[in-house]
């Protein structure tokens, strides 16, 4: 009898206790720092820039304009990429690249000829090609990554572009280079091998098959050109009706094993149905389609005597829709997207998968970089940084070293296509100064989120600050002169012993940095 008391009274025990503790903090965010994913590449903070819309003309390079410095470049524009820290920038395209011929942007400028650009039907001037490509990349401190045209291009084009940038001296297009003023090798490490040919909206798309082998001509001229390169496969871009894009990855893995470093995916979500839940859930695909690509890989690995690493890049990702079809999509004023608090937090959500996914991922690019569904807008007198700007910031020049496994307690929603999906989105970077960074998505549309953050190895030690992207309505813009969505710094927590409680707001991106040792 009495031991049955105490049973009783033991259950009794638990039951309040657990009561007491759900009571006092809806979630769990738990931290080890043994636990690591794998190493944050600093080209996960990548972005683009195509000759799309306003994006190089008017945008990167508008030499008219008062805002532009000596070589045309809008300075404006070059700060707030700056603040961006800008890691690598991938060029000319995109759709573009897939009627681009090199030849046709270098040289003296009044030479250069004015073609007409069938992917985005706007006239192409060829004022700003390689030479002024690499000026702009250098004045940023950016890594450039080209992408070669295996649409209407030729396996010679391919290779002698490799020339015109790498080779020293002595080669046909290595001295012309120098002719056009540029003495040494402009060293382009980073080359990707078309652009989504995989679409049928790609001038020169390709069947897996052709692009296979294409490509691997292509990129054996490339390699032996310069062999320091390194290759990115076009893998599968939006699903469209029809497609098949891990068949794609495949075989393009198949035909490419021996030469290619990545192999590249693309990713734009949509909102077309306001429909807040499944538009933040939109970035678990990247997840998805990652762990598909990465077992492909593997696959073709397997068949290889000596394996090699490939990784992947996800080198066009970003929310459209607006600006996608009619006039948006052609001309000038193509894909001026304009961007509110909600797609910041689902950036915010692209950038948590990525880190994620650490051991894998190791480039993205943001698409892209100004004017054209990009984080800055200008106009020929201003400029303003979209609310897109704001998360992406935050991530490049702080989420740096080790991306942790970390465990996380939620509660959760469900969507049509997505079950169980957390309300927080959670990814923590650890770094060589014992430094935690915790970044946070809270997708709740209307509650706050009362978290406990709980160091397993180690102890919080000192301030931690906080940064927050938030605002009133997730529907908030910025626009020229007014930012009402900013990164607002918060009062910082003081922590010590192994727990921070901290409760996210409701729709709210927050960043949480300190020491953890
Ligand atoms: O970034 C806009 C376009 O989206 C790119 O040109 C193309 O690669 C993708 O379909």
């Amino acid at each position: 009898m009495l031991k049955r008391v105490f049973y009783c009274l033991i259950i009794l025990m638990i039951g309040i206790s657990t009561t007491l503790q759900a009571a006092d903090s809806d979630a769990r965010i738990k931290i080890d720092t043994e636990r690591r994913i794998g190493a944050i590449n600093k080209h996960i903070y990548g972005n683009f820039a195509e000759h799309l819309g306003r994006c190089i003309y008017g945008g990167i390079y508008d030499p008219g304009s008062k805002l532009a410095d000596k070589q045309g470049f809008r300075t404006d524009v070059l700060e707030a990429a700056k603040g961006l820290n800008v890691t690598i920038l991938r060029w000319p395209g995109g759709n573009f690249v897939s009627g681009y011929h090199w030849q046709d942007g270098i040289g003296p400028k009044e030479n250069r000829p004015q073609r007409t650009d069938l992917a985005w039907q706007t006239p192409e001037p060829n004022t700003f090609g390689t030479d002024e490509f690499i000026d702009f990349c250098r004045k940023l401190g950016t890594e450039p990554y080209f992408a070669v045209n295996m649409g209407t291009g030729t396996l010679d084009e391919a290779r002698n572009w490799v020339e015109y940038c790498n080779v020293k001296d002595g080669a046909y297009y290595a001295e012309l280079r120098k002719k056009n003023g540029h003495k040494e090798p402009h060293n382009v490490i980073y080359w990707s091998l078309g652009n989504e040919m995989d679409g049928w909206w790609q001038m020169g798309h390709k069947n897996a098959e052709d692009y296979g082998k294409f490509a691997l001509e292509a990129a054996k001229l490339m390699k032996w050109t310069s062999p320091n390169i390194k290759l990115i496969a076009a893998g599968s871009s939006n699903f469209y009706e029809g497609s098949d894009p891990h068949g794609w990855n495949r075989v393009v893995l198949d035909y490419l094993k021996e030469y290619i470093d990545y192999i590249a995916l693309h990713k734009y979500v949509e909102n077309y149905e306001n429909d807040y839940y499944t538009f933040m859930a939109t970035t678990q695909d990247i997840y998805e389609r990652t762990a598909i690509v990465e077992g492909q890989i593997k696959e073709a690995m397997s068949k290889m005597r000596n394996p090699r690493q490939i990784w992947v890049a996800w080198d066009e990702y970003n929310v459209w829709y607006r600006a996608r079809a009619g006039a948006d999509m052609v001309g000038r004023n193509a894909l001026e997207e304009k961007y509110n608090l909600e797609d910041a937090l689902v950036i915010a959500g692209f950038l948590n998968a990525f880190i994620n996914n650490s051991h894998i991922v190791k480039m993205a690019n943001m698409a892209q970089l100004v004017n054209v569904i990009a984080p800055m807008f200008t106009s020929p007198t201003d400029m303003y940084r979209q609310t897109i700007y704001y998360p992406l910031a935050m991530y490049a020049n702080n989420s740096h070293g080790c991306a942790l496994d970390v465990f996380v307690d939620s509660p959760t929603f469900d969507t049509k296509q997505w079950k169980k999906v957390p309300y927080l989105d959670v990814s923590v970077a650890y770094n060589e100064n014992n430094e935690v960074v915790i970044n946070v998505v809270n997708r709740h549309l209307t509650d706050p989120i009362k978290t406990d953050i709980i160091a397993q190895t180690g102890e919080f030690s000192g301030t931690f600050s906080v940064h927050e992207v938030n605002g009133p309505d997730i529907k908030t813009e910025n626009t020229f002169g007014s930012e009402p969505i900013v990164t607002v710094e918060k009062a910082g927590i003081t922590a010590s012993g192994n727990k921070i409680t901290y409760e996210f707001p409701a729709h709210s991106y927050t960043m949480i940095k300190g020491k953890l040792k």
